[in-house]
């Protein structure tokens, strides 16, 4: 039977191998548990793609929080514009609590650029974004990311819940992918729907 892993054609180099995807995620946690002790914190992990992120670091802290989930989409045609749509709003209220937005990957950082302005309508304390991973070669936007995984290249990356199409999101580890047999770059600079990933991603 031909291995879903290793038979696409598809699938690059591993970028990011999974001991050092949990070394660094168990470091965060570490990192985030002493910045927030003692806060009322509430985690706002980005639907799809930061599922599997959010959920391993949630296990890396040791302190007190509640975790909610917004799904979102960018509007059809506009894909890069920044410009999305809440697909699930949150559950809970945020007002007055400190917040950590949990991305996947930040790339241009428009999207999360717009959260973090939708979120502190919403009058919490504080928001910061904690993102496992940062293309910031491709930012548009000067974001402010206190808690980061990892610096990227301009590659487009799948897996630890990171899709392309849908696909990929049940890698262990972050590997580039490759788009008809193309070159391991910049296939995100190019890559139509991306933004459309976060129906998501
Ligand atoms: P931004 O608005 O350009 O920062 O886009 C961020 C979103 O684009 C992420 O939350 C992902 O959904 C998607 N994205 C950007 N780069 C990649 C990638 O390399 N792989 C998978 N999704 C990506």
């Amino acid at each position: 039977m031909k291995s879903f892993f290793n038979g696409e054609t598809e699938l690059g180099k591993v970028l990011i191998p999974q001991n050092r995807l949990q070394e660094r995620v168990s470091e965060l946690g570490q990192e985030i548990s002493q910045a927030f002790d003692g806060k009322d914190l509430a985690i706002v992990a980005i639907l799809k793609g930061s599922f599997v992120f959010a959920a391993d670091l949630l296990r890396a802290m040791n302190i007190q929080c509640s975790i909610d989930f917004m799904g979102i989409s960018s509007y059809a045609g506009q894909p890069g514009s920044g410009v999305v749509r809440i697909t699930k709003d949150l559950d809970e209220s945020i007002a007055g609590r400190s917040v950590l937005l949990v991305e996947d990957i930040i790339d241009t950082g428009l999207t999360a650029n717009y959260l973090l302005n939708a979120l502190r309508q919403r009058k919490p304390a504080s928001v910061d974004i904690c993102a496992l991973l940062d293309k910031s070669a491709r930012r548009l936007i000067d974001l402010p990311i206190p808690y980061r995984g990892f610096e990227i290249p301009d590659v487009f990356v799948v897996g630890y819940g990171m899709d392309y199409q849908q696909r990929y999101r049940n890698l262990p580890h972050i590997a580039v992918l490759r788009l008809n047999g193309a070159q391991e770059s910049s296939p995100a600079a190019t890559q139509p729907d991306q933004a459309d990933n976060k129906n998501g991603s």
